[in-house]
């Protein structure tokens, strides 16, 4: 009879050992007993990007690569897109369920009231020089919020996490629309109470001289699905980044600001900015051949907002994005990279390179031309990843913090150094 179990031989020592095979995982720990001899450390893994290591159990995202599929809490990204909003969304993953009537609305009503900031960290922005990046604004402006609530270190208090969670989700549009307002050289927009959570942020980047600000219906949704299809991605970089940090049991904020720290990257957060680069770059779509040439010959040239690590078929959220793409040009004129897009997508998605390779668009390709046509500078759309991806971000910090399973985060080493030698004195060397 089948065992879930995995049998090693040692071929060092000839010896058998058994180890449990659960969820299609063996506990690294396991290995541990595989020694040469008493004084052996025992056997590790080594995985260094974690390729292949399960770091947690988690019930929050799940994603299948092979086929296409994205869910949150077992709900299809497709109609939680069509459906639902941003914040029900986030209520959703941080929560395990959906809302009913009276939690939504409560829940709604908490992060509208919680938008304000503190005055004095209108001060710690004005510190920053004209062409400070946002997201390096971002990250110092969250750090530096946690030290306006010293009870956020007290990360065993439940209700007092619940506080915090609804105070950073709520203050992330304030944040990142002051900022926005700091690199313009323009004052700062309040939060206005009356506003959905995508239109408050709206009013707070882009509201002037009128007394009250009216966002167009149809943008404020289309960045409502743009935040719920970057509201999580499972254990990415900067939700790692988040347990990692979160795992010293340090106070949510710092830990956010680690988080949207490691999304700050190119590889990471910053690739929808590098498509626009990228479709500006090549000009006309009379050049699209020349430039699918020049990827395809290997001369250190990608398809930007092309390929991804998990998705080998098509990224879903991209399929939503280039659909609400279309909406949002309805209302701001067709961005005219828009026909350039297109026709790389057309010619690579029927190019042998690019189909061997299981190279579909992913959710960059389409997202920065919306930003774009809605006014928002490029600086800003890793800010724009980073205002839902906290609620993904904390929803997997709770998680963590309640897993009976989860420690400080310390990986091993294979050490390659020098062995024990002695102090040279700097005359002699
Ligand atoms: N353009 C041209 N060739 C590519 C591309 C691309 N965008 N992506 C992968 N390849 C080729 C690559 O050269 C390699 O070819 P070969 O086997 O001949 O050496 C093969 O495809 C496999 O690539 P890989 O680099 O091993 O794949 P990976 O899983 O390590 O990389 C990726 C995933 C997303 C980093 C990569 O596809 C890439 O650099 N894409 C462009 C940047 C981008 O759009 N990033 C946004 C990712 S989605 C955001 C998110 O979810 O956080």
């Amino acid at each position: 009879m089948a065992s879930n179990t995995l049998t090693i031989t040692d071929n060092r020592t000839g010896k058998k050992y058994e180890v449990p095979i659960t969820d299609g995982t063996i506990r690294a720990t396991d290995l541990r007993q595989i020694k040469t001899d008493a004084d052996d450390f025992g056997l590790m893994t080594y995985d260094p990007a974690f390729m292949n290591t399960a770091a947690c159990r988690s019930a929050i995202t799940f994603i299948d690569g092979d086929k296409g599929i994205l869910e949150y809490r077992g709900y299809p990204i497709e109609q939680l897109a069509e459906k639902s909003t941003y914040l029900e969304t986030a209520y959703l993953l941080l929560n395990g369920e959906l809302p009913n009537n009276t939690q939504l609305a409560q829940w709604m009503h908490d992060v509208t009231y919680h938008t304000f900031i503190n005055e004095n960290l209108k001060g710690l922005l004005d510190a920053f020089r004209y062409n400070a990046h946002p997201m390096g604004k971002l990250i110092a402006t969250v750090a530096a919020l946690g030290t306006f609530y010293a009870e956020a270190k007290n990360i065993s208090d439940v209700e007092g996490r619940r506080r915090q969670i609804t105070r950073i989700v709520a203050k992330m549009i304030t944040i990142a629309a002051f900022g926005y307002r700091h690199m313009v050289g323009q004052p700062y927009a309040y939060p206005d109470n009356d506003l959905s959570y995508s239109g408050n942020f709206l009013n707070m980047m882009f509201k002037t001289t009128e007394t009250k600000y009216v966002p167009n219906p149809a943008l404020e949704r289309a960045l409502d699905v743009l935040f719920i299809l970057h509201a999580d991605h499972e254990q990415n970089c900067s939700t790692n980044a988040m347990r990692a940090v979160g795992s010293s049991h340090v106070d949510p904020y710092s830990a956010v600001a680690a988080a949207a720290a490691a999304l700050y990257g190119p590889l990471h957060g910053g690739a929808n900015e590098e498509v626009i680069r990228m479709l500006t770059q090549i000009g006309s779509v009379s050049d699209v051949p020349a430039f699918i040439k020049k990827v395809k010959a290997g001369e250190g040239v990608r398809l930007m907002g092309f390929g991804h690590r998990v998705y080998k078929n098509y990224d879903p959220r991209a399929r939503i994005i280039k659909q609400v793409a279309y909406e949002v040009f309805e209302v701001t004129g067709e961005n005219p990279l828009l026909d350039l897009a297109l026709e790389l997508e057309r010619i690579a998605l029927q190019d042998d390179y690019f189909v061997k390779r299981k190279l579909y668009p992913n959710v960059d390709f389409y997202s920065g031309l919306i930003y774009q046509a809605m006014k928002f500078p490029m600086d800003m759309f890793p800010v724009l990843f980073a205002i839902p991806r906290v609620s993904g971000w904390l929803s997997q910090w709770e998680e963590m913090l309640q897993d009976p399973d989860q420690k400080i985060a310390r990986p091993r080493q294979i050490f390659v150094g020098p062995h024990r030698r002695d102090y040279v004195p700097i005359a002699k060397r």
